[in-house]
């Protein structure tokens, strides 16, 4: 591949092609060419444009927008062939419209420069991965919604330290993934609205000497306006760092509902059955079904945060303007992409298609002493009692209820009054899961009415 007489792409300046390392090294068509549509809409605004500013005429404008199709075609049906020599994506669609079209193809990279050719296709590939984590991250929350609204009074434990703590309701465990979720979005959103500004025409680093309209191919490939600074432009890839950071985040969630789904999916709490599309069997153990999904988006998240902390190493302490080194942060963009598309869409399935196993889940509410906290509070708002001392009280009966192996509210009246003498029948009332829940109207609380007008809002919101 190597020719060793002449350097097909700097031609004058070098007697000599490059040596084999040096192309393997120094090339990333490899992965680059996963930006072929974005080099080629820019290319063709940027065409566009130099027509309509005199710099090239339009016949030539038009022949190269044309032969651009041309080359796209070749590309998007796999007939195009590849060539490391030509480095990357821009030189080899830029070669290839040479033999199209011939000489035309020669004025296109006029008033501009590879630095801010790729500088645009990596913006504009990274807008299309925001557009979709923001369309992911909504088609899940909208699973979860669903979970939420079918089981807004179905009781579950809930946990602190992973231990029991008190009884919440389903809808409003879903609920929380969903709040979660609408931060992630609104990340990505934001980003996208700080990104949408267009490198193309800061030229290699300081601009050109052409008349171009930086204005008209902002427009064009749907920029709010033109980058301002030509040094920033060509050398920014913090657009890139706020998707690996705002995609990290998004896969700490993910994991942490990944997690859960295994714990609750063991035949230790059955709490939820996934269905058999998005589990996997063992080739030994007859019984098995594993969450594999669950356990692979769990892991994604390791990928996703070596792609931003490779990124941050690779920009930290970058001169200005453009650095060789800068071609480092497409892989690791692209892989974490990938990842967090397939997360996404991977936990919608498995969200939507899962069951809740609502009589487990009640079992489960009801067992630890979960309305300790229901007691002591009836102890206050009944007997008066400060909460220190009911507090104080509720441990003893506690304390009574695990020396004979029942729950609390097994415990007989007589056992209450012989702990405190004032406490009635009434307190009986608030001992059961769904007295216990129902009694949580604060606003954001568990109570099941609660919990509906937040599926409401969220319902209204999601569309
Ligand atoms: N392949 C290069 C990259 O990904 C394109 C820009 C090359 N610019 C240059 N001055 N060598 O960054």
């Amino acid at each position: 591949m190597t020719d060793k007489s002449s350097n097909q792409m700097w031609g004058g300046r070098f007697a000599a092609g490059p040596d084999a390392i040096m192309e393997a090294i120094n090339a990333s068509i490899g992965f680059d060419q996963r930006m072929a549509a974005q080099d080629i809409a820019g290319s063709r605004a940027h065409a566009a444009m130099l027509a309509k500013a005199g710099i090239i005429t339009d016949k030539d404008a038009e022949a190269i927008r044309e032969g651009l199709l041309t080359v796209l075609s070749e590309i998007d049906s796999g007939k195009f062939n590849f060539s490391a020599a030509l480095e990357d994506i821009h030189m080899n669609v830029e070669a290839r419209l040479k033999e199209i079209i011939g000489e035309p193809a020669g004025r296109l990279h006029t008033g501009r420069s590879r630095n801010d050719q790729v500088a645009t296709d990596f913006k504009l590939w990274v807008r299309d991965q925001m557009d979709a984590a923001i369309a992911g991250i909504e088609a899940l929350m909208k699973a979860l919604v669903a979970q939420a609204e079918a089981g807004a009074d179905w009781v579950m434990p809930g946990f602190t330290h992973l231990q029991t703590a008190q009884p919440v309701t389903w809808g409003h465990h879903m609920l929380a993934y969903v709040e979660m979720l609408a931060r992630d979005r609104s990340r990505f959103v934001d980003a996208r609205k700080r990104m949408n500004e267009s490198p193309l025409g800061a030229a290699a680093l300081a601009g050109t000497s052409f008349p171009i309209d930086r204005h008209m191919t902002a427009e064009a490939l749907g920029f709010d306006r033109p980058a301002a600074n030509s040094l920033d432009a060509v050398s920014d890839r913090d657009f890139a760092l706020d998707f690996l950071s705002a995609s990290s985040i998004c896969a700490i969630h993910l994991s942490r509902l990944s997690e859960e789904l295994v714990i609750w999916s063991s035949a230790q709490f059955r709490f939820v059955t996934l269905s058999d599309r998005f589990s996997t069997g063992s080739s030994i153990m007859p019984q098995k079904k594993n969450p594999d999904a669950a356990e692979l988006i769990r892991a994604k998240i390791g990928r996703i945060f070596g792609a931003n902390t490779a990124l941050t190493i690779v920009m930290k302490g970058l001169p200005l303007a453009y650095s060789k080194d800068m071609q480092e942060d497409k892989e690791q963009t692209f892989d974490a992409a990938d990842s967090l598309m397939l997360a996404l869409a991977a936990m919608e399935g498995m969200v939507k298609d899962m069951s809740a196993n609502r009589d487990s889940l009640e079992a489960a509410a009801g067992s630890g002493f979960s309305t300790a906290t229901d007691l002591a509070d009836w102890l206050v708002r009944a007997l008066n009692m400060p909460f220190r001392d009911a507090h104080h009280v509720t441990g003893t009966l506690v304390a009574m209820a695990e020396s004979r192996g029942c729950d609390l509210p097994d415990l007989t009246l007589e056992d209450m009054k012989s702990v405190h003498e004032h406490i009635t029948e009434d307190v009986f009332g608030v001992l059961g899961v769904h007295n216990s829940v129902a009694s949580r109207t604060s606003y954001g609380g568990t109570a099941p009415s609660e919990v509906r007008k937040q599926v409401a809002r969220w319902k209204d919101l999601l569309g």
